[in-house]
């Protein structure tokens, strides 16, 4: 698969989504960080805006949850248009249930491994899943430098993925830049958010061109 490029609307301006959307016409997913200030220690958005940032851009949505109760709430985010919605294995009551649920109201489903998570626990549960984002920091906040030490991690997710001839996603989260990308596509990441790196940029649409690019090479 292409390396997927999908720039995190958590560092662009609040006030104006559609233009920011809009800005990175060409990445493949926007990332739309749900934060609910219980599972992080933060807080952004919720359904209304997920439903109106559907109608302002042609753009796919993949929504990272990072909320308690996300068997309560995810199924939500699908009937609000997100194409891809991501729980966290640390929140979910009942992951299985939950990701058939996605993928039967019509989207896909992926789940995340916040960095003290290991992934063998969930080898059985993969064929469930349509992409596994494993967090390179701590989930909550924008602008964090990116864990090294996640990078075996992922090189074990990749290894996971490949003994059962899975066609699932493997998403990196966090840190993600021209510094770091190359290392983690090395290791089988081929889906990256990037926030800090999208939208501090001059140019937000020519970075995710330039990352794509290197994670490509
Ligand atoms: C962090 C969020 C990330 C964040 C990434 O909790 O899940 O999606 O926006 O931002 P950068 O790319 O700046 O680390
Ligand atoms: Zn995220």
């Amino acid at each position: 698969m292409r390396p997927q490029i999908n720039p995190s609307i958590l560092s662009a301006d609040f006030a104006r989504l559609a233009e920011e959307a809009d800005a990175v016409a060409g990445a493949d997913w926007l990332h739309v960080d749900v934060m609910d200030n219980h599972f992080v220690p933060n807080l952004t958005l919720g359904v209304p805006v997920v439903e109106s940032l559907r109608k302002a851009t042609g753009t796919p949505l993949d929504c990272h949850l990072m909320i308690e109760q996300p068997d309560r709430w995810a199924p939500q985010y699908v009937e609000a248009g997100a194409g891809s919605v991501t729980f966290h294995a640390e929140a979910a009551a009942a992951p299985v249930r939950l990701a058939r649920e996605i993928r039967a109201k019509g989207a896909r489903a992926a789940m995340a491994l916040k960095p003290a998570t290991p992934v063998e626990p969930y080898e059985d549960l993969l064929p469930e899943l349509d992409m596994i984002l494993v967090m390179t920091v701590e989930p909550g906040f924008g602008g964090q430098s990116f864990l090294d030490i996640m990078l075996p991690k992922i090189r074990r997710t990749r290894e996971l993925i490949a003994k059962h001839g899975l066609d699932l996603w493997l998403q990196v989260d966090g840190g993600v830049s021209e510094r770091t990308i190359e290392r983690c596509a090395e290791a089988g990441a081929d889906v990256f958010v990037a926030g800090s790196a999208v939208y501090g940029a001059d140019d937000p649409a020519e970075a995710v061109r330039k990352l794509r690019n290197q994670a490509g090479s």
